[in-house]
């Protein structure tokens, strides 16, 4: 097979976050051959596995081969009145799935629209965003063991999807590289899914239609979220933290107007925004190391910060949130 490794590569165009640093190997991988290939013939070096890049930070030089999964395709492998099932290959870009999908009218992913990144990372975290989750519509997908690089098939029940995770970052993490996802899509009458509060606002007046719950995620997101193409980020840098009930009714007595949401396992979710903005970090600023002026939950670079130089912005963050609220923060981008 006739791959060209590249050496001493730098990552900056790679990860959403702009980080500069260098991989001492990279390749891109097009097919599922190529991946089995690869897999095979570097069993012994350090694999980083990127997709769109947009869930990661690097902090240092990584010294083993990066791969990056550049598979393209998507297929209706299934077809009935009322719905189909598409099977995405790992390195479609999420959002212009979504749009392939509102050209051809099926529904339940609209809400996801504008999320950065590949279709493949999109179980890793099970994707989330304005009411909706990447599981709501996930039937299966396939991966390859990085360990001998045979496929396996993932249920839904096999991928054990919670908010913002799943089996990939947890039991199994780094062990199995993602090559395709199959999704289930509605077709017309589609059912829409409006609940959010600012997805409501935007809806008013406008038709129920998955073109206008689109349109509307991505007014809402190109409003408050900063685009990684001008300022590096990687979304939401921390989860929102769920906490027993118990302990929220006692921070609720000290902050009285604290936001909450009831978590489906009769947990309550705080947002970590909120937190963070209360801690008055909201546009604060090291450098070029920042956390972003309309949505604190996100942490930026402003053009030349390091990894590191994130990290440590990271870490004073979950420091002062220990302090004031006595809640552990976790980040729900990956750290390497
Ligand atoms: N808030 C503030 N100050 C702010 C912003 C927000 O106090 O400056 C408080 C408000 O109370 C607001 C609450 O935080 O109601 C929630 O804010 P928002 O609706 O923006 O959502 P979020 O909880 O901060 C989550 C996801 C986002 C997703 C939005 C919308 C996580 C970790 N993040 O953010 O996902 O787009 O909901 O569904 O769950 C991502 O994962 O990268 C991401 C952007």
């Amino acid at each position: 097979m006739d791959l060209n490794f590249q050496k001493n590569f730098s990552l900056r165009p790679y990860n959403t976050f702009g980080i500069n640093v260098q991989s001492k190997q990279f390749i891109g991988a097009k097919t599922t051959e190529e991946l089995q290939y690869i897999i095979r013939q570097k069993k012994d070096e350090k694999i980083l596995i990127i997709g769109g890049g947009s869930n990661l930070l690097l902090t240092k030089d990584f010294e083993g081969l990066t791969l990056r999964i550049e598979s393209r395709g998507i297929e209706i492998i299934r077809e009935d009145e009322e719905s189909v099932t598409v099977k995405v290959a790992a390195g479609e870009n999420w959002h212009e799935f979504v749009l392939w999908c509102l050209e051809n009218n099926l529904g339940g992913v609209e809400n996801l629209a504008l999320i950065p990144g590949s279709v493949g990372a999109a179980p890793i975290q099970n994707i989330g965003a304005y009411g909706a989750e990447l599981k709501y519509v996930f039937s299966s997908c396939e991966a390859i063991s990085v360990s001998n690089g045979e496929m396996k098939t993932f249920s839904k029940a096999d991928c054990q999807f919670r908010y913002r995770s799943s089996i990939f970052k947890n039991e199994l993490k780094g062990r199995y590289i993602i090559t395709s996802v199959n999704l289930l899509l509605n077709k017309a009458p589609h059912s829409i899914n409006d609940s959010y509060k600012g997805l409501i606002e935007k809806m008013e007046g406008k038709n129920k239609t998955i073109q206008n719950i689109a349109n509307a995620v991505i007014a809402i997101r190109s409003e408050k979220l900063p685009n990684p193409e001008k300022i590096g980020n990687s979304g939401s840098f921390f989860k929102n933290p769920v906490i027993p009930v118990s302990q929220f009714k006692s921070l609720q007595k000290q902050y009285t107007n604290m936001p909450y949401y009831p978590d489906s396992n009769g947990k309550i979710k705080v947002p970590a925004a909120w937190m963070i903005d209360v801690l008055g970090l909201k546009g604060f600023r090291n450098g070029d190391a920042g956390v972003h002026e309309n949505q604190p939950l996100v942490l930026v670079n402003y053009g030349n910060a390091s990894g590191k130089a994130i990290k440590a912005l990271a870490e004073k963050i979950q420091s002062k949130v220990a302090e004031k609220f006595g809640i552990n923060l976790t980040t729900e981008v990956n750290i390497i």
